[in-house]
């Protein structure tokens, strides 16, 4: 009987270390996020963004991820009723994260292109933007087309890089294409490129960000309004389902407003 009793304790030990280890297995896969398993309530889907891109995504010093998507994305997980968590992936790498299934959702001032729309899904606009040409204070610069043989900086693959090749032809050569947007910006200030053409609450971010240095913003017509929309592999219906309700909550209860007036209302 003593015996047996022992053995009971032990083999309930046994089982609870085992239960331990696999609510611990379970855990770690939760925080792996996108990984197999796991019940639809408890899927942590990963966020990639490349958060270089100020106002809209921002690296702060001590690691953490901040921005107007950033804020975008929290609230409309909240309201859609999922999980989330954010990778600093990069501009280039998050396209590949999410070929590769490494990265869920894609947020990261992503303009909705028919281009795109080839490869992913993209869900309903949560923001309107459009390219602006950043030149010198003195430049003669008023349109796009007077940077005709100048060197001009922008982020590769973006829309920015896009505009500058329709107007001077995809092997142009003054067109500098950075992988990411400050570096291109940096190199303007050095005096390395004679303008950026980027997306305009940056461009205007930065111009903010430097007010002794003697630039300014300019406008061309030929620049279509760009739509920021949350990008998902082709295919992804499930969860893009998702976030189009939760945009949708955050737009109706005016949310989504509330956070642009924080980032860009008193401008
Ligand atoms: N809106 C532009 C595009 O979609 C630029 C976005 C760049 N975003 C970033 N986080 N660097 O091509």
């Amino acid at each position: 009987m003593k015996i047996g009793k022992k053995w009971l304790a032990a083999l309930a030990l046994t089982v609870g270390v085992g239960l331990l280890v696999s609510a611990c297995g379970s855990g770690s896969q939760q925080s792996s996020g996108s990984a197999a398993g796991g019940s639809a309530e408890d899927k942590v889907y990963v966020v990639g963004t490349d958060a270089a891109y100020p106002p809209f995504q921002v690296l702060e010093a001590d690691g953490k991820i901040t921005g107007h998507d950033i804020d975008v994305m929290n609230a409309i997980a909240e309201a859609g009723g999922f999980k989330i968590e954010w990778r600093n992936t990069g501009w280039d790498p998050l396209f590949d994260g999410l070929d590769k299934g490494t990265v869920d959702i894609g947020i990261s001032s992503i303009t909705i292109t028919e281009d795109r729309k080839k490869k992913y899904d993209f869900s309903d606009s949560y923001f309107e933007a459009n390219q602006l040409i950043l030149v010198a204070e003195d430049s003669p610069v008023t349109k796009l087309a007077d940077l005709q043989g100048k060197n001009i900086g922008v982020q590769a693959a973006t829309t920015g890089e896009e505009a500058v090749k329709k107007a001077f032809g995809a092997t142009y050569e003054g067109l500098k294409g950075y992988d990411d947007m400050p570096s291109s910006v940096d190199d303007f200030f050095n005096g390395r490129v004679d303008a950026v053409v980027g997306d305009n609450g940056v461009i205007a971010f930065y111009a903010k960000k430097n007010p002794g240095k003697t630039f300014k913003l300019v406008n061309d017509d030929s620049f279509e309004k760009e739509y920021y929309g949350v990008m998902v592999k082709k295919g992804n219906t499930e969860i893009m389902a998702k976030i189009n309700d939760g945009l949708k909550k955050i737009k109706e209860n005016g949310k989504l407003q509330e956070i642009y007036n924080q980032y860009f209302g008193n401008n």
